[in-house]
């Protein structure tokens, strides 16, 4: 058998792909409809139209190594299995032998024996590259030091589905229909500001949305400690994203002309011992209304914030206003995950030529 096609970052799949994952994600949650309907509302046309989403995952486990906390993305990865007729196996760092009495080189091994994926949320990134070396079914990234592809899928696909909301570059350009073939609404060309720390979820932004046609404006702290790592730069210069990237240190100067607004956690889990000196250097980053409207911020701006969130990084006006799109997102994290299960660990060995169907340069 080939080896599997693993998922550590966005910037190792291409434009297509990308937009192939937000699709079936789109798909998926589609059809899934019928159960998020209310109770006693599935009657009629609608009972008729009554579909399961793809069953690629029947009779088959996703092993869910998860070395760090989390609620969204194991939540979406337990349900979105369920839903693709599978089985996601919650594996903490407290309930098996890696770490403690064994490497991750001989768990990749033993665990991908047993399960057909492993969807893993590391610490440093280097974990869940062995992982991926020594695995023999794939490995999507849950969470890792340097990225985190799965939120930016999310995110992603909750532009899509507020396109509308953006003012459009021409007054008559209204979102794409096609009847009975779905397709995600076209999305003008977005200025989308980060301001907060160079972590994970940032990331994974800065190599894909510039390919999508997107311009960055990112203000991080002045200490270098705070920009992206050499690696992460690296991918980014390589995938040409640096042109469409401005990044200083004032809040109010990433937010100008901005249609959406960004931030994250000023403390990722395992930070903890910075906490006192990174509220410091953090001071003047939470979003408010004040700074987007000192800063110019487009006047339709929106919000976004992969979450767990606290005050110190948004206020209550903004996560909770009209503007805020934080849970639609979060629900997203669900639909994207379960594209990612589908796609890559239900689908890629189903060939009878032994080629996954999920390839690098087959889509
Ligand atoms: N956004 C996100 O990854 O949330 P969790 O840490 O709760 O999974
Ligand atoms: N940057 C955050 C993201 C949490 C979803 C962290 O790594 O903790």
């Amino acid at each position: 058998m080939s080896r599997p096609l693993h998922f550590l970052t966005l910037a190792d799949f291409s434009v297509p792909q990308i937009k192939r994952l937000l699709t079936q994600s789109s798909q998926l949650k589609r059809a899934s409809e019928p159960w998020l309907l209310p109770q006693g509302t599935l009657a009629g046309k609608r009972a008729n139209s009554l579909r399961l989403p793809s069953q690629s995952l029947f009779n088959k486990t996703v092993a869910l190594l998860f070395s760090k906390r989390s609620t969204r993305t194991r939540v979406a990865a337990e349900t979105g299995a369920s839903l693709l007729g599978g089985r996601a196996l919650f594996l903490g760092s407290e309930d098996i032998q890696l770490g403690v009495n064994e490497s991750v080189r001989d768990s990749a091994r033993v665990i991908g024996g047993m399960c057909q994926g492993i969807f893993a949320r590391v610490g440093d990134h280097s974990e869940v590259e062995e992982l991926a070396k020594y695995s023999p079914v794939p490995v999507v990234n849950a969470l890792s030091s340097l990225w985190h592809p799965t939120q930016i899928l999310a995110d992603l696909l909750t532009l899509h589905e507020h396109a509308h909301l953006f003012s459009p570059l021409k007054p008559d350009a209204k979102p794409e229909k096609k009847k009975g073939v779905l397709e995600l609404s076209e999305l003008r060309p977005l200025t989308i500001a980060y301001v907060g720390d160079s972590a994970n979820v940032l990331h994974d932004m800065l190599v894909t949305f510039p390919r999508l046609g997107h311009q960055m404006r990112v203000a991080t702290p002045a200490d270098p400690k705070y920009r992206a790592p050499q690696a992460v730069w690296d991918r980014v210069v390589e995938l040409d994203c640096e042109k469409s990237i401005w990044w200083g240190e004032d809040p109010k100067e990433a937010v100008k002309g901005a249609d959406v607004v960004i931030t994250d956690t000023w403390i990722s889990m395992g930070q903890e011992a910075e906490a006192a000196q990174r509220y410091k250097d953090f001071e003047g980053y939470q979003v408010t209304e004040e700074l987007c409207r000192e800063g110019g911020a487009n006047p339709d701006w929106k919000f976004m914030h992969c979450l767990p969130r606290k005050k110190n990084e948004v206020d209550d006006e903004v996560f909770y206003g009209p503007r805020s799109l934080v849970f639609p997102e979060a629900d997203n994290r669900k639909w994207t995950i379960m594209a990612v299960f589908d796609l890559i660990i239900g689908k890629w060995d189903l060939e009878a030529d032994g080629q996954p169907r999920w390839q690098k340069d087959k889509l």
